[in-house]
């Protein structure tokens, strides 16, 4: 089969992973054909002549199999996602707070429009976390989720737990290693992992929570001190996200520090990995780890989806389709 052209919107950290994948790798036959970028002048690692600077213009060639959206800005990341759904064209994305605030008119344009949209690179970078929800927990019902999802607070609190490091040169190492975000707030406050909590209670639970009905708390209040009084009771401090069904149908979804013992898979998931613990009625309890930031794993994300698009795959977001709640009326938090 020929190769699959691809256009390519943004060329930060993910588009960078994923087009030295991609040059590491032609005979996964995806040729990014084109890239468009916003800043003209920034100095990049291609030659000047592989970079336009207009989107409309990828969006409008029909001669792409496929767009993979991995711009910073959410709100333009959806003008162009929606138009090319519109469009009917097959999008990729890893684009988290995008997808949480969008994620209803996303799924609903792809029902009018025959456009497909991935994006497994958007929860928990390298982990097949989306698929194996969607695709595999598709007919099961699940009792609750717990997860690190995000790998700059994890490495940061792993730095001040193990090199007694201080909070700020921990942060600048997780930047200056690519798996924060451009505004670091959103990774310490834990506003990060609440965009990716709404995406798997989608697809793990159909329900299209808002983010502002998920509870984050971040670990800018956590000190060195505070590692080391957990390590005394043989805990680590961790950011964890937690969701669950409710008797009622309804979907409960938080993320906040918490103590992890020995006995939780969660212990071991260090630096910036991310871990995801899935308990099924009847596969009982499974746990999926993997690195959940950075240029690569990201990108290796993005080119699962490319490979599963051109095997014609697509969301189901089975559960809301079975009849359950697609939306969950309120957050019920309990606080001990
Ligand atoms: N800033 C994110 C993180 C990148 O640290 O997990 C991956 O989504």
């Amino acid at each position: 089969a020929r190769p699959w052209r691809v256009g390519l919107i943004g060329f930060g950290c993910v588009g960078q992973g994923l087009y030295d994948i991609l040059q590491k790798r032609p005979e996964t036959g995806f040729d990014i054909s084109r890239i468009v970028v916003k800043n003209q002048t920034k100095e990049r690692t291609l030659p000047a002549n592989r970079f336009e600077f207009d989107a409309a213009a990828l969006l409008a060639d029909d001669t792409l199999d496929v767009l993979v959206e991995v711009i910073d800005d959410a709100e333009e990341a959806f003008r162009l996602v929606a138009a090319a759904l519109r469009r009917g064209r097959r999008v990729v994305t890893a684009n988290k707070a995008m997808l949480a605030r969008h994620l209803p008119e996303l799924v609903q344009l792809q029902r009018e429009g025959q456009g497909t949209l991935l994006y497994e690179a958007a929860v928990c970078g390298s982990i097949p976390v989306i698929r194996t929800l969607d695709a595999y927990f598709g007919a099961e019902p699940l009792r609750r989720l717990t997860g690190i999802l995000n790998g700059s607070s994890n490495y940061v609190l792993t730095r001040m737990g193990e090199d007694s490091s201080d909070y700020a040169p921990a942060l600048a190492e997780a930047q200056a290693k690519g798996f924060a975000e451009t505004d670091p707030s959103l990774d310490m406050g834990a506003f990060d992992p609440r965009s990716k909590a709404v995406l798997l209670a989608a697809h793990a639970y159909g329900a299209f929570l808002q983010p502002e009905q998920v509870l984050n708390l971040g670990i800018e209040g956590i000190s060195a001190v505070d590692i080391a009084f957990a390590a005394t009771l043989g805990q680590k401090i961790k950011v964890v996200a937690g969701l669950q069904r409710l008797p009622d149908g309804r979907v409960t979804a938080l993320v906040t520090p918490q103590l992890v013992g020995p006995d939780s898979p969660l212990y071991s998931v260090d630096n910036e990995f991310n871990g995801v613990v899935i308990e099924a009625d009847f596969a009982g309890e499974q746990f999926l780890r993997g690195r959940g930031a950075g240029g690569h794993p990201t990108g290796s994300a993005v080119l699962a989806d490319l490979a599963a698009l051109r095997q014609g795959f697509a969301y189901q977001y089975p559960k809301a389709r079975a009849g359950a709640p697609a939306y969950a009326s309120d957050l019920e938090v309990e606080i001990y």
